[in-house]
């Protein structure tokens, strides 16, 4: 059985209110807040039944509303990175903000993660509703957009739809900070991740896929069979997994991502329809921000995984390809369990 309450988070400028909606079951607890559809907070249990909160983020509205790297957020209308903000659909060309380097990244100045949506509960959960311009940061067509976060058990499901009015690129993800040991821990250097995908995109200098399809094997992002993290992100030579790794073709969900830590026994595992996943190691944390009780985020605090389309997908044809057509439905679905070894 799952308990879905509400209760006020807070009020942003002009008078509106931000909701919190909360969805407990015996073995875990989550709560997201109508701005930005962001999970504040994710509790499950370890080994021996201690509840810990297992994701990145802030005690206070104004945490969200100022700029952050995105802790908990729904992003959209495309996550990752598009580059130089430039791409064409329908022969016509679009132009997006610039907010990353010389790119576009995460929906642009104002992306799904800073509006405020309107909410409404169902069954085992909560589902958010936000109307994207015409227009909005760039892109093309009305968006209709609607997220529904549901938990049952150990399990909470994100479900992604949208519609448009005119063809417009659309990847949503969800942008959760993880760190199994609790929020707050100083690094994700004990945690042992595998990842089900035979190829990952290689990226150029300013983190856009080169559009080479690489095969894991024999490189140190074969994460197929369990790797400690620690210890693989030491062999990089970058600072970091910051990349997607390309899922296997199926309409179904598959598994995707298993992370386990030994310590405290929990398992974070990830399915999902979505052909991709960015792992991506909070390399730019820098212990700069105060978070969940003043916690500093350090670098390697949490690591992300995000699953999507591939970025930079509208430049590259031969990525699955992403753009939403008026009368289709674009759907996908993320399943996150959570569970003690
Ligand atoms: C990107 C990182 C970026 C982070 C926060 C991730 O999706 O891959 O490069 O730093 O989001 O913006």
């Amino acid at each position: 059985m799952t308990s879905v309450t509400s209760d006020v988070y807070g009020c942003l400028p002009g008078g509106f209110t931000v909701k919190r909606f909360c969805l407990q079951s015996e073995s875990v607890k989550v709560e997201i807040i109508s701005f930005g559809c962001i999970i504040t907070c994710l509790e499950t249990k370890d080994r021996h039944g201690n509840f810990s909160d297992i994701v990145l983020g802030f005690d206070y509205l104004e945490g969200y509303t100022n700029k952050h790297p995105y802790f908990g957020a729904v992003i959209g209308r495309v996550a990752n990175r598009i580059a130089k903000g430039r791409f064409t659909v329908d022969s016509k060309d679009y132009f997006l903000p610039i907010n990353n380097g010389p790119n576009s990244i995460h929906g642009g100045l104002k992306g799904f993660d800073k509006v405020l949506w309107t909410p409404e509960v169902v069954e085992n959960g909560v589902q958010l509703s936000y109307t994207s311009d015409d227009g909005e940061e760039g892109y093309p067509g009305e968006l209709k957009v609607l997220v529904t976060y549901t938990l049952v058990g150990n399990e909470l499901v994100v479900n992604y739809k949208a519609w448009t009015s005119k063809a417009t690129p659309v990847n949503l993800t969800n942008h959760s900070y993880f760190n199994l040991a609790g929020q707050g821990s100083e690094n994700i250097y004990d945690h042992e991740i595998s990842i089900d995908a035979d190829h990952y995109l290689p990226v150029d200098d300013t983190m856009i896929p080169t559009g080479d399809i690489n095969p894991v094997e024999g490189t140190y992002f074969d994460l197929r069979k369990p790797v400690i993290l620690g210890s693989q992100i030491a062999k990089l030579q970058e600072s970091g997994f910051d990349h997607n790794f390309c899922l296997k073709e199926s309409k179904r969900q598959q598994t995707c991502a298993r992370v386990w830590h030994n310590p405290s026994g929990r398992v974070l595992s990830v399915r999902t329809t979505q052909p991709g996943v960015q792992l991506y190691t909070a390399n730019f944390l820098d212990g700069s921000l105060k978070g969940k009780g003043g916690a500093k985020y350090g670098k390697h605090s949490a690591f992300c995984l995000e699953t999507q389309a591939w970025p930079d997908a509208v430049n590259k044809p031969q990525f699955p390809d992403i753009v939403l057509h008026c009368g289709e439905q674009y759907d996908q679905t993320t399943c996150y369990q959570f569970s003690v070894e």
